[in-house]
């Protein structure tokens, strides 16, 4: 049921090739940065804050939904601390002494990166606690009653965390944070220019009509509008080896709509997933409301998945409601896929 465009981008499992043309494409620094004005307006106070002191900066949380730039801007935040980044992410923490050792190993002003913070195991998470707060480690050595605990100290260092589910922070991890920003879905003229920036780089050429065509169609994501670039440029690729050698590859707005149909991509940027989603919402459970449980069951997908990777956009841009019944469709979905929406009285009570 995944669609091999927008969802596995946003899944994780991104190929090794992907990483490195996501790495290459990569902002280097918060003025290469697009959009998120407010963000990067606080960023770059903290930053010039924090560099006139002679200090790391404060410990930063990133959220938001995938592909919407959090690591993109940990990676910033580091460069222009002139700091190294250590990365590492919840599930790879598996025992409090692997965090320990990381912690360790810090240098005074390196920047910890921890992706998918939400998902720390809850013993790993309090060694952070003390770390955070006052830079030091709370080792326990021995077992039994012979067990003691000693006190390291660690250098000054800033943590930066990442996640798509805030929600499931806990209160103590989230207040050590000293500044906890939210990113939002870009506004297509953000996604153009991050697609102007990145055709260069990518050696192809995109008019505007074509580049505005793919940042409408990319949820508000720079991680699909980029997908989307790359798979469209593949076409562009094709037609102008058809042309004749070393023709350069154009994309235009013709070429743009035609790859994005062929990539099944519609004019909203729904791909199969969303689609599905909203169509047996809307036709098996006549526009809901219905739970998240049920939906993902009949889809075939995981729970997680609708929540972290379908809902946001869908709730965000009113084609979905969430109420304590279930998810419901809104009359703009209806209307999305040309189907009548029921009448007061025959809404399925659940
Ligand atoms: N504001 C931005 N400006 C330029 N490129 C961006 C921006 N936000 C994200 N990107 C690019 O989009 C892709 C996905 O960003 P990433 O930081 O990996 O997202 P996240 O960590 O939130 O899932 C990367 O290639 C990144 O460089
Ligand atoms: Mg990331």
């Amino acid at each position: 049921m995944s669609d091999a465009i927008g969802r596995d981008a946003l899944a994780g499992d991104v190929s090794l090739d992907e990483r490195r043309l996501e790495a290459a494409l990569r902002p280097r620094t918060l003025e290469e940065f697009v959009g998120q004005n407010a963000l990067r307006d606080n960023l770059r106070v903290f930053i010039a804050a924090a560099r006139a002191r002679g200090e790391p900066v404060d410990h930063h949380l990133f959220c938001g939904p995938p592909g919407l730039g959090k690591t993109a801007l940990a990676h910033v935040l580091a460069r222009e601390m002139e700091a190294t980044l250590r990365a590492t992410s919840g599930p790879v923490l598996e025992r409090p002494s692997d965090l320990a050792a990381l912690l360790s190993n810090l240098d005074a002003g390196d920047v910890l990166f921890v992706d998918e913070i939400h998902r720390l195991h809850p013993a790993v998470e309090e060694i952070l606690y003390p770390a955070m707060e006052d830079f030091h480690l709370d080792v326990v050595i021995g077992q039994g009653p012979a067990a003691r605990s000693i006190r390291l100290d660690l250098p000054r260092f800033t943590l930066v965390g990442a996640t798509t589910r805030a929600g499931l922070l806990t209160a103590p991890l989230r207040d050590r944070f000293g500044y906890v920003a939210r990113l939002d879905y870009y506004p297509p003229e953000d996604l153009v220019e991050i697609l102007r920036r990145s055709a260069g780089r990518l050696g192809v050429v995109v008019d505007d009509a074509a580049a505005g065509e793919v940042a409408r169609r990319s949820r508000g994501t720079p991680r699909i509008a980029l997908r989307l670039l790359r798979r469209v440029r593949d076409f562009a690729q094709v037609a102008a080896n058809e042309r004749g050698h070393g023709a350069l590859a154009h994309v235009t707005h013709e070429l743009a709509r035609f790859a994005l149909a062929r990539l099944e991509v519609d004019e909203v940027g729904f791909d199969r997933l969303d689609r599905a989603f909203l169509r047996i919402l809307l036709e098996k459970f006549d526009g809901g409301p219905v739970g998240v449980e049920t939906l993902a069951a009949a889809l075939g997908e995981d729970r997680g998945t609708l929540e972290d990777l379908v809902e946001p956009f869908l709730l965000q841009s009113g084609y979905l409601d969430r109420t304590p019944r279930g998810r419901v469709a809104t009359p703009r979905a209806f209307a999305h896929f040309g189907i009548a929406p029921p009448a007061a009285g025959q809404r399925r009570l659940f």
